[in-house]
């Protein structure tokens, strides 16, 4: 369990290593860290040096928190996140949202690599996420001290926030990117799915299929958190195109798509309210 003073000691830590709050917590998914290298005016923390932070095992996860301006906004980046399938629970997962939220940032903008489980998908697109379907049925709440909030059950309506994915769809639109929209379909991973799993995925409504993303936004919507979901087909997921998936593949188009990505996640952040 996250205990408060935990949270307190990597709030206090990160107050006198980043100084100005910042607006908005960025993850950067799977082989799209680079895009942390950007910022300006940034300051760069490994997650080991935080107090109570978990470190990142995953390849393609640099572990390291920037703090810096993105085309004028304050943010936090994160080069790499913490999944349920390097052993964290899903409260430990979501932990630097609650942390980001504490130094004061209200938008969680959520970066990752995606299988495409919609056949009109293709490898290297940009989809917005509009919904996720969590049927793992645990979450980052499951025993969460709830006293300091007015209810336990919210409401998860519009995970996604509505005004993010227009905005997002209208800078995509202005550069020249086509950016559709899809439902995420969580699996704890770290097995890549079977064919017959991507089958059960497409029939109950998922779009897209990844190992992460849900425990992260349910963390940022009680705590009242704007949230915002872009992923990469990296791969058509399992048995679509009749061969073998593989780890590099996920992270090479993560690499190709780095540039074109850059300058959406930048017009983004920079018009988000
Ligand atoms: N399945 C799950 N997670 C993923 C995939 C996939 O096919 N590709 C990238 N992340």
């Amino acid at each position: 369990m996250s205990k408060k003073n935990d949270l307190r000691k990597s709030v206090d830590f990160l107050q006198s290593k980043i100084g100005t709050a910042p607006e908005a917590l960025i993850v950067l998914g799977s082989g799209l860290g680079e895009v942390a290298e950007e910022l300006e005016s940034k300051v760069c923390i490994p997650y080991k040096e935080i107090p109570h932070f978990g470190i990142s095992t995953a390849p393609g996860h640099a572990g390291k928190l920037y703090a810096g301006k993105l085309n004028g906004k304050n943010v936090l980046c994160m080069q790499g996140r913490l999944h349920i399938y390097e052993g964290y629970s899903p409260e430990e997962a979501s932990y630097p949202v609650r942390v980001a939220s504490m130094l004061g940032a209200s938008r969680l903008v959520l970066t990752c690599a995606c299988g495409g489980v919609n056949i009109d998908y293709s490898v290297g697109e940009l989809i917005m996420l509009k919904d996720y379907i969590n049927m793992t049925h645990t979450g980052p709440l499951v025993g969460m001290d709830v006293s300091d909030f007015d209810t336990r059950f919210i409401d998860m309506s519009f995970s996604f926030d509505r005004d993010y994915i227009t905005l997002a769809r209208s800078e995509a639109r202005k550069l020249g990117i086509s950016l559709g929209t899809g439902v995420y379909f969580y699996m704890p991973g770290p097995q890549l799915e079977t064919p017959a799993e991507i089958r059960a995925i497409r029939n109950l409504g998922g779009d897209l299929v990844g190992m992460s993303v849900v425990h992260e936004v349910i963390m940022a919507r009680r705590l009242g958190m704007r949230v915002a979901g872009f992923a990469l087909v990296t791969n058509m997921a399992a048995g679509i195109l009749d061969i073998p998936l593989s780890e590099e593949e996920i992270f090479t188009e993560g690499r190709k798509a780095r540039e074109v990505f850059g300058r959406l996640l930048a017009a983004f952040v920079g018009n988000m309210n």
